[in-house]
């Protein structure tokens, strides 16, 4: 009976009602979320664009006015979440500098941060593609936040989640206790409980990472890969399985469905950037979804959840999944880092020499 479903908003209002702690507002904002990614959702089912109005940076041959799919689903969230009452400010992956609420809309006592439409070049091949979110509290006091104001690690999210717009769109969520998977049904237009207490295996045998960047990985990343694709006649005598839909979003949903390990490692192919992926609406939002799940999220040299932004838009390097391989891909880096990995490093003893035994 679809009237028993439990529907994403009675799930938040339940939550709220259930826990010592209630966050006053938190309902309602996570409820203009749903609706921002419902309403993206949908833009991403018509395509690469969609037909709107207000800024022109494309004109159709019908002479529509059109815009990329990013900037329509980056409209959508700041439309659907600024009137509520309770942001004081967002910051988006599409804009940058942060966004002041505007003066006719009372401010709340929260931060928004996301990324609109990730993996948005997944779009011209019809495939998935997602919105990312985080919840911080606005500091005390603060009704006009400025960009320090949003400088806050990962450990302070209030809540964090992503919508996942694939063969058919869900929507991922946790409040800090747990994690929990809504599928949208489009016949009543809500998201409903599909996907209870979601949680990662421990031991995985599947890795997701972008290989044509190997020539630029750190030792121990390469080690990892490497062992991987030794297979069972390698050191972790088993064979690996291998997946890259660059799309982080999609990659995180198949680890909380079935594990598995996914990196975007630190590399040297622009020496000014330390990753690729952004701390504060991908790295971080997704650390909280694997920890809650019981998995792990590291940058290789500590857990992302604690490190302190310096920029809303830096980026870090990221390895999440499987608790059990994160945690090896971080021993390896502290290996490496004291010097001590030398059988894998030292010619003689390294996975293609005569001399290896294990
Ligand atoms: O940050 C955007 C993003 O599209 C991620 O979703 C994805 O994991 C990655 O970049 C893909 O990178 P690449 O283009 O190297 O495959």
């Amino acid at each position: 009976m679809p009237y028993r479903r439990t529907t994403l908003s009675k799930f938040i209002i339940e939550d709220q009602r259930r826990t010592a702690t209630p966050e006053p507002g938190l309902t309602s904002l996570l409820n203009d979320i749903q609706t921002a990614c419902k309403l993206i959702a949908v833009a991403a089912s018509r395509g690469a664009v969609a037909v709107v109005g207000g800024v022109q940076t494309q004109v159709n041959v019908q002479g529509e006015q059109q815009k990329p799919l990013d900037v329509i689903a980056n409209d959508i969230m700041v439309g659907t979440c600024e009137w509520g009452g309770q942001l004081a400010g967002m910051v988006s992956e599409e804009m940058d500098q942060p966004y002041d609420i505007p003066a006719l809309y009372p401010r709340g006592r929260y931060l928004l941060v996301f990324d609109p439409l990730d993996g948005s070049s997944n779009i011209d091949v019809n495939m998935p593609v997602g919105t990312i979110f985080s919840v911080l509290r606005c500091p005390e006091g603060v009704s006009e936040p400025t960009l320090e104001d949003f400088l806050q690690p990962g450990t302070a999210q209030v809540a964090a989640g992503y919508a996942i717009y694939g063969p058919t769109a869900m929507m991922v969520l946790t409040l800090g206790a747990g994690v929990h998977g809504f599928t949208l049904d489009p016949e009543i237009g809500a998201f409903t409980l599909t996907h209870p207490g979601m949680t990662i295996p421990t031991e995985t045998r599947e890795f997701a990472v972008n290989v044509s960047n190997e020539r630029f990985w750190e030792p121990p990343v390469r080690r990892y890969v490497d062992e991987c694709i030794e297979g069972a006649a390698g050191p972790r005598g088993a064979d690996f399985n291998m997946r890259w839909i660059a799309s982080m979003v999609a990659e995180v949903h198949r680890i909380l469905v079935r594990g598995g390990l996914f990196m975007y490692p630190r590399d040297t192919k622009d020496i000014t950037k330390p990753g690729r992926l952004r701390l504060m609406y991908e790295a971080n939002p997704m650390a909280m979804i694997m920890e809650q799940a019981g998995g792990a999220a590291s940058t290789g040299r500590r857990r992302i959840l604690e490190i302190a932004p310096e920029g809303i838009h830096q980026r870090v390097p990221v390895i999440l999944g499987s608790r059990t391989e994160v945690e090896r891909l971080v021993r390896y880096h502290a290996e490496y880092d004291a010097g001590t990995d030398a059988p894998f490093t030292t010619p003689l003893f390294n996975a293609r020499s005569l001399f290896r035994t294990a």
